[in-house]
């Protein structure tokens, strides 16, 4: 059967934002997140204690994170790399990180300069610290279906990302398709043989993207396994600037039409949540490309 309530974990400001071309404004980030708040979303990643030069578009961490920090009825997980990342968002009062692994080398070297082993030595003393603080650690890992440079990656090799990121002590896992290759049965698969290898359906959410137009097929599919936590960005924002073709994440209105559909709660309200979505198109001066989002809007 499938679950009553999903939890929709809102990625628009984060890996939406990090992935448009135009800069968007403090003050308007800060504004997206709290009106994403005001549609209902309580899990809203707010953004990434990263190297500036390696991502530009969320620069601004340390000036986003205070004006945001404070929102009730929302946490705000932001993404660490490592220990300065960590640090800074410690300093700022964070009680929800990420650290984001993956599944290839060759994704491990573009994204974190680093072997997957030796990115996952970093995130080891990192997901300790957050642990020994009493701050929840989401452990992400891309390129779990696909990789623009090797290809379908063998579920085995997602496992063992898992299970190491697991016995960190990361609270809970997300899968990527970070460039939206995945299929349903691929899903099932890589779900089933984590449950094999000891990691239970409840610490695991999916991130889809929506490159081939799978993301809520694949998204079914791992709610009919059991998964409750959903990834979903506002509008469908961003891309993924290692693949030209690759699109945005699953727009989180397509998920909560489909959802509502299935009387599967989420709290979010639509027309709140497209009215945000139609603004923030607005200050990125293109449409959103969800298709949930465009049949509301236009009527
Ligand atoms: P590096 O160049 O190897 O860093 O980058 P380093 O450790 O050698 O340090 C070099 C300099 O950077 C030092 O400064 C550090 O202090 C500084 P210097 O001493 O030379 O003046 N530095 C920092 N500054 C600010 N904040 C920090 C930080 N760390 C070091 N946190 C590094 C390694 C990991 C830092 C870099 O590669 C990086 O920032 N990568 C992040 C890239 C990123 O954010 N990518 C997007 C993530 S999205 C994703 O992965 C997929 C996901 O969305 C799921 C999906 O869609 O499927 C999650
Ligand atoms: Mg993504």
């Amino acid at each position: 059967g499938l679950p009553a309530r999903v939890r929709i974990h809102e990625v628009g400001a984060r890996d939406g934002l990090q992935n448009e071309k135009t800069a968007v404004p403090t003050a308007v980030k800060a504004e997206f997140i709290r009106r994403l708040a005001g549609a209902g979303l309580t899990t809203i990643e707010a953004t990434s204690f990263v190297h500036p030069k390696w991502v530009p578009q969320l620069a601004d961490a340390d000036e986003l994170f205070p004006l945001v920090s404070d929102l009730p009825g929302a946490a705000l997980p932001v993404l660490v790399p490592n220990r300065r990342g960590l640090d800074r968002a410690l300093a700022l009062g964070a009680e929800r990180v990420a650290v984001f692994a993956s599944a290839t080398e060759s994704f491990a070297k573009a994204n974190l300069n680093r072997t997957l082993d030796e990115s996952l030595a970093v995130f080891e003393p990192v997901v300790r610290q957050a642990k020994d603080q009493g701050v929840h650690v989401r452990g992400y890992v891309s390129m779990c279906f696909g990789d623009p440079w090797e290809g379908p990656v063998p579920p085995h090799q997602v496992a063992r990302v898992c299970t190491a990121l697991r016995d960190m002590g990361c609270d809970e896992l997300s899968l990527g398709d970070t460039i939206g290759v995945a299929t349903a049965g691929q899903v099932r698969e890589l779900l089933g043989l984590l449950n094999e290898r000891g990691v239970p359906t409840e610490v695991i959410g999916v991130h889809f993207h929506d490159t081939y137009g799978q993301a809520l097929a694949n998204t079914l599919a791992a709610l009919q396994h059991g998964v409750t936590t959903v990834d979903a960005s506002a509008g469908g924002l961003g891309g993924c600037p290692y693949a030209k073709s690759a699109t945005g994440n699953l727009a989180t209105e397509d998920l909560v039409w489909m959802l509502r559909g299935l009387g599967i709660e989420t709290g979010v309200d639509l027309g709140r949540l497209t009215a945000t979505s139609v603004w923030m198109a607005e200050q990125l001066g293109r449409p959103s490309p969800s298709r949930t989002v465009r049949a509301l809007s236009h009527k």
